[in-house]
This record gives C-alpha cells, sequence and structure tokens, in this order.
C-alpha cells in the first residue's frame, strides 16, 4: 500500500497544497489503496473511463452511507434519496426535472438580476476598510441565486448557508462527532424549514418553467414520493452552494497571487469565459468525487474488487500533463479545456451552465470595479478534503 495519501489522515501541508501529492499519486500510484479497501483514481483518462461506463461505476451509495451515518439517519436518508449518490431510474427521474428547469431561456431571465445582486454587494463594501470576501461576497450570491430558483422568502434564506456547510461537510472521508451531529441536525432543520415553503407552492404553484421547486412537485408519470422531494429540494441548495462560492473565492485568490495575470485578464475582460474555466480546472473546487464498482477490473495492474469505493481526484486529474500542457500554469485563454471540475458523464453537473455564468459576472465585476484589491493576512481554508475553498479570505479593496 503506498503511504502518499491517506484521505482520512492527510499529510502535513495537504490542505495548504495537495498538488504535489496528487502529482506523485499520478505517476507512482494510480490506482492508491487505503486502509479501508477503498482507492483513490486521480489520473484524466481513468476519471473520464469511469464517469462513462455506468454499469461498472456506480453512484448509489448506501452502502457506504449506512455505516457511516446509521441507516435511520437523517444524513442516510438525505444522502441515498439525493439524485447525485442514485443510478437508475431515481436518478432518470429527478435529473430530467432540474435539466428542464436550467434551460437557456430560464438562465438568460436571470442573468440581469445576477448582475443588480453583484453590483449591490460591490456597493455595500466600497467603504469598508478591509472586507471578508467570502462573507461579503463569494457566499452571499449563490445563496441568492440559488433561493431565487427554488423560490425562498428572501428574508428566510439566513440559515441556509449554515445547514448546507454541515450537509456537505459531512462527506468528508473522516468526520468526528460534532460533524456528525451538526450535519444530523442540519438536515432535520432544512426539513422542518422547506414543509411550509413546500405546502405553500402546492397552494399557489409557480412558472414551472422556471421555478424547480414546482417542477420537481408537478411532475406526471413518475411521481416523487415525499422524502425524494424534500430532499433532492435540500441537495439543490447544497449542490449549487459551496461549490460556487469556491469558485469565486479560489479565482479571487489566484489573481491575487498571480498579478501578471491579474493585468492580462483586465486589458482583456473578455477572456473572462475561458478564464473561469481555467480557475476551474486549477483549482477545482470539488476535489473528489465517488463511485461503487459493481464488477471485479484490473487498472494499471491493480485488481479492484467488486462492491470497492472508488475515490475520484478530480483536482489530479484536472492537472494531468498527459491531458494539459504545462499543467500548472494558468492560462487564461486555454483552450481546449475539457476539465472534470463539474465530472463527466451521466452526473455531470446539472448547474454547470449557471455556475459559469455566476463565476464570469461577479468574477469579471469585482475586478473591473476593485482592479487593484489585495488579500490582507488572516485568509482561512475551508480545511474539507472534498471541498477546496475558503473559508476567510480578508482584502483591501483599494
Ligand atoms: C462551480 C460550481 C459547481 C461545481 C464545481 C459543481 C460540481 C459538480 C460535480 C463535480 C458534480 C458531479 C458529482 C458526481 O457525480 O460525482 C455535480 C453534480 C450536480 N450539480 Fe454541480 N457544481 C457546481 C454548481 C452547481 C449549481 C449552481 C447547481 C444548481 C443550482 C448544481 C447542481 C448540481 C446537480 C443537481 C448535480 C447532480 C447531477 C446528477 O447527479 O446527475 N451544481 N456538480
Amino acid at each position: 500500500m503506498s503511504d502518499i495519501l491517506t484521505l482520512t489522515a492527510p499529510p502535513d501541508g495537504f490542505h495548504e497544497n495537495p498538488y504535489p501529492f496528487y502529482a506523485r499519486l499520478r505517476e507512482e500510484a494510480p490506482v492508491c489503496a487505503q486502509p479501508d479497501g477503498s482507492f483513490i483514481l486521480s489520473r484524466y483518462a481513468d476519471l473520464d473511463m469511469v464517469y462513462r461506463d455506468t454499469d461498472t461505476f456506480i453512484s448509489d451509495k448506501k452502502a457506504v452511507f449506512g455505516p457511516k451515518y446509521g441507516v435511520d439517519s437523517p444524513l442516510y436518508e438525505h444522502h441515498t434519496n439525493s439524485l447525485v449518490f442514485n443510478d437508475p431510474p431515481l436518478h432518470t427521474r429527478v435529473r430530467k426535472v432540474m435539466v428542464g428547469a436550467m434551460n437557456p431561456r430560464a438562465l438568460a431571465q436571470m442573468e440581469p438580476g445576477l448582475v443588480t445582486l453583484i453590483d449591490s454587494l460591490l456597493d455595500e463594501m466600497a467603504d469598508q476598510a478591509e472586507v471578508e470576501l467570502i462573507e461579503a461576497f463569494a457566499g452571499a450570491i449563490p445563496i441568492e441565486v440559488i433561493g431565487n430558483l427554488l423560490g425562498i422568502p428572501r428574508d428566510e434564506r439566513d440559515p441556509l448557508r449554515d445547514w448546507s456547510l454541515a450537509i456537505l461537510g459531512a462527506l468528508e472521508p473522516a468526520l468526528n462527532d460534532e460533524q456528525l451531529s451538526t450535519g444530523h441536525q442540519a438536515v432535520t432543520d432544512f426539513k422542518a424549514f422547506l414543509r411550509h415553503i413546500i405546502e405553500d407552492r402546492r397552494a399557489h404553484p409557480g412558472d414551472p418553467e422556471t421555478d424547480v421547486l414546482t417542477r420537481l412537485m408537478q411532475t406526471t408519470g413518475d411521481h416523487l414520493t415525499e422524502v425524494e422531494l424534500y430532499q433532492n429540494c435540500i441537495f439543490i441548495l447544497n449542490a449549487g452552494h459551496e461549490t460556487t462560492t469556491n469558485l469565486i473565492g479560489n479565482a479571487i485568490a489566484l489573481l491575487d497571487q498571480h498579478p501578471a495575470k491579474r493585468a492580462e485578464l483586465l486589458a482583456n475582460p473578455e477572456l473572462i469565459t475561458t478564464a473561469v474555466d481555467e480557475f476551474l480546472r486549477l483549482e477545482s473546487p470539488n476535489q473528489f468525487g465517488n463511485r461503487l464498482t459493481t464488477r471485479d477490473i484490473t487498472l494499471h495492474g491493480v485488481t479492484i474488487p467488486a462492491g470497492t469505493d472508488l475515490h475520484l481526484c478530480m483536482g489530479g486529474a484536472n492537472r494531468d500533463p498527459r491531458q494539459f500542457d504545462s499543467p500548472d500554469e494558468m492560462q487564461l485563454d486555454r483552450r481546449p479545456n475539457k476539465h472534470l471540475a463539474f465530472a463527466g458523464g451521466a452526473h455531470t453537473c446539472v448547474g454547470l451552465t449557471l455556475a459559469r455564468m455566476e463565476g464570469r459576472i461577479a468574477v469579471g465585476r469585482f475586478l473591473q470595479r476593485y482592479p487593484n484589491y489585495h488579500l490582507t493576512p488572516g485568509a482561512q481554508r475551508g480545511g474539507r478534503i472534498r471541498f477546496r475553498g475558503y473559508a476567510r479570505l480578508p482584502a483591501t479593496l483599494t
């Protein structure tokens, strides 16, 4: 067994800079055994193959989540009913509804409101000597966007961010008792919160073209059960929140670390579209995904038995030199850039166009408005393995 990376006990320095560890995994242990019998895969071609082969690599994680959370627990109910941890038929039913609601017309309708929201957040920061950018900016945007998507009243959105962090945090490879109980409580509180929203929407349906909740409730034929409805509402809030916050926060940090790239983007604002994908590739908000094998397979000489949990290291695959020229270098106009930050295959992120739009408008307008911003001491990483981003990112703006 290689000792390069054990996910339940990452080595010193890993959170700060995981990329040298990923590079070693790709070269020395592309199928890296973990003490619990799971494996890490880190090469681009291997992840791409796994995403495409949904017969051999499934998303259902009941076998893993049962022992982890307890089968009667709120976290088990949540994660095992979310579309991302399911295969057909539940996955197909829910995904169809969500994809339909993210249609180009619905997204185009969202754009002016998003610009207004972002500009108002930028205005609010103007007079402050120092701003904490996660709370004041990067974290505030996705909550509003997804709150609008599901029609959650604006004055009721405050608790969403903490619930979402607690529920996704419970996906970390190693959990302490406090993280577990905070995660369970967050699911319970979130469900109670959704009850009146769902009842209200039943009485007053929204526009099914654009309102995801109305769509989920009106799905004809293959109706969602009540549990599936609640848990997938929670999932969509979570899926689009921390990931997008991290995209925006990571991009602002990257541009601070690369002044020449910042100048290049300021001089050529049209590069923001390809730049957002380069930020996603270099500092992928979601660093690890998962699949379970349904049969024995042999990869790079290692036999992986049926029923094995695989950790798919997107953060490593996205810097694989077999796929990307100069993979550690930031190229704002990188093309092609077929990164796996949104995964691939049947479970490719449903919100990728929305996320790119949020990133483009937020980072682009932030930079134009505050071209001389500087991060100040006190940046704090999220400290997660699966999700890469900052918990705090203090900065001065002028
Ligand atoms: C930068 C932001 C985002 C990143 C990096 C991201 C990343 C991902 C990844 C990697 C997956 C696949 C997980 C897997 O199969 O292992 C995924 C799935 C998903 N994402 Fe995103 N996401 C982002 C934003 C969003 C947004 C804004 C929404 C919706 C509002 C969203 C909704 C979803 C949904 C519904 C799925 C499940 C798809 C399925 O299982 O078929 N995501 N996302």
